[in-house]
């Protein structure tokens, strides 16, 4: 007899993993990686991940009593989207760095185990089968599997004219595309827009003036409107952005009174990947204040997304610690260094970047050095061809960037680069990189210019 088979869904999303190049070079990258036992395995520099404060973290979390667990971490709790504790740090959290219009209590948050999965299911409760979130390009490659991955939701990616990223016309191609649709009856519905603030890639931060016309956008198209605020403490100094705009959340905004929209559209999003450098503990948030529809519906699928309990305490310690405030100007600190190495060495060697001024990473323009490499059959593998054998070349040589791609880049040749991974492995990384494609070494000496 032979085995019984694969769902069609799993089917597909087998087809799907195996055509694609970023699932490819990722699969190498992550079955290779660099440590002081495997010195050539690569190193990953293209995925947000932030080790700048790591000695920090572990010392904090593992002094005794801080993970502390009571009777009912042990049980299923109390509410399936998370435990008094985290509803209560969190409230701190939103209240003195968020600055709601309106106080984020209990009822209105939903944790989770990691951001992805609660963005999957919110797919599926906002959304059906084929329907379609709207999103700005280019936008955090890890929507499309989010969306798409189980929960069967599409991407209507919009090409945002150059130099309108974060502008009031970022939010009128998207009404182009929305007016475009109503004569197109093959479009997919389009349930939701999706902003991402600070934005991944670009690592820019939202003027409350867009988010207020991003508002009145998702009531004309009777769409919700989803925040994606998971860098919103990651924001830096640098002088290459000497006019940045501070974060604004869009749980500041009395989107009623300020833009007419209908407070039942509004879902922000955040977790502790990023700002509190952990992956790896896998801790996402949603707050809806004026949808008890979408509480509901999250409800009935809610413990396979449930947050785990040490992940709670752990997290509940940092955010009601006296120390939150130091931990935080620390990581904002080491941020502006790692950036300022990073775009010294850009610099340096030529290579133009988008100036950012929060998040992990910068988007590179590798033009240069893409536009040399041969490909075989340039017509058959299409206009992102050289950025697809650039991505192999770089994995070859020990390094994963993140391809331009995968984050909708509208122009191939573009890469994003993590600044906020481990000094010494970033430095390695770029040694790697020079030696690649010939340009003078440098990676080393701006290190010392440019400490950690
Ligand atoms: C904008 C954005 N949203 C969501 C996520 C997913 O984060 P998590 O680790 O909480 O699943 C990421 C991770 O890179 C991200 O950049």
């Amino acid at each position: 007899m032979p085995s019984p088979p694969l769902s069609h869904r799993a089917r597909k999303q087998l087809d799907a993993s195996a055509d694609s190049p970023l699932l490819k070079a990722l699969g190498r990258t992550f079955g290779n990686p660099r440590s002081d036992d495997n010195p050539d395995g690569v190193i990953n520099a293209g995925l947000a991940e932030n080790s700048l404060l790591h000695d920090w973290l572990t010392e904090f979390w593992e002094r005794p009593g801080t993970l502390k667990l009571e009777h009912t971490d042990l049980t299923y709790g109390k509410s399936i989207f998370g435990s008094d504790r985290i509803f209560v740090a969190l409230g701190q959290l939103y209240k003195t760095y968020f600055h709601p219009h309106e106080p984020v209590e209990p009822p209105h948050i939903v944790t989770s185990n990691g951001l992805s999965p609660l963005i999957s299911r919110l797919a599926a409760v906002t959304s059906d089968v084929g329907d379609e979130w709207i999103v700005p390009a280019p936008w955090y490659n890890g929507f499309k599997q989010d969306l798409q991955g189980t929960s069967q939701v599409g991407i209507a990616s919009v090409a945002v004219p150059a130099g309108a990223h974060g502008t009031v016309g970022e939010v009128e191609a998207l009404e182009q595309e929305m007016e475009r649709r109503q004569g197109d009856s093959s479009a997919p519905k389009v349930t939701a827009v999706l902003v991402t603030s600070p934005h991944n890639p670009l690592g820019f931060c939202y003027a409350r003036d867009v988010l207020i016309e991003y508002c009145k956008f998702a009531e004309r198209w009777n769409l919700y409107l989803v925040v994606d605020e998971i860098y919103a403490l990651s924001v830096f100094d640098t002088d290459d952005c000497p006019d940045a705009l501070p974060f604004t959340s869009i749980l500041a905004i009395d989107v009623a009174a300020e833009a007419g929209c209908d407070l039942s559209r509004i879902i922000q999003l955040g977790g502790a990947s990023k700002d509190f450098g952990c992956n790896g503990l896998r801790a996402g948030t949603a707050v809806v204040q004026h949808n008890a529809d979408i509480m509901s519906a999250l409800s009935v699928t809610a413990l396979e997304i449930r947050m785990g309990s040490p992940t709670d305490a752990l997290w509940s310690a940092l955010l009601t610690s006296p120390e939150l405030p130091t931990y935080l100007s620390l990581n904002k600190a080491a941020l502006g260094r790692a950036y300022s190495y990073l775009t010294a060495w850009l610099r340096a060697h030529g290579l133009p970047y988008t100036p950012a001024h929060a998040g992990h990473f910068v988007l590179v323009d590798w033009r240069e050095h893409v536009n040399q490499v041969e490909v075989a059959d340039e017509a058959r593998g299409g206009r992102f061809a050289k950025e697809v054998a650039f991505l192999d070349r770089i994995v070859d040589a020990g390094v994963y960037l993140g391809p331009g791609f995968s984050y909708a880049c509208p122009e191939p040749g573009f890469f994003r680069m993590t600044f906020s991974i481990r000094r010494y492995e970033l430095e390695i990384a770029l040694e790697r990189l020079e030696k690649l494609v010939g340009l003078e070494a440098k990676a080393r000496e701006l290190s010392r210019v440019y400490p950690s």
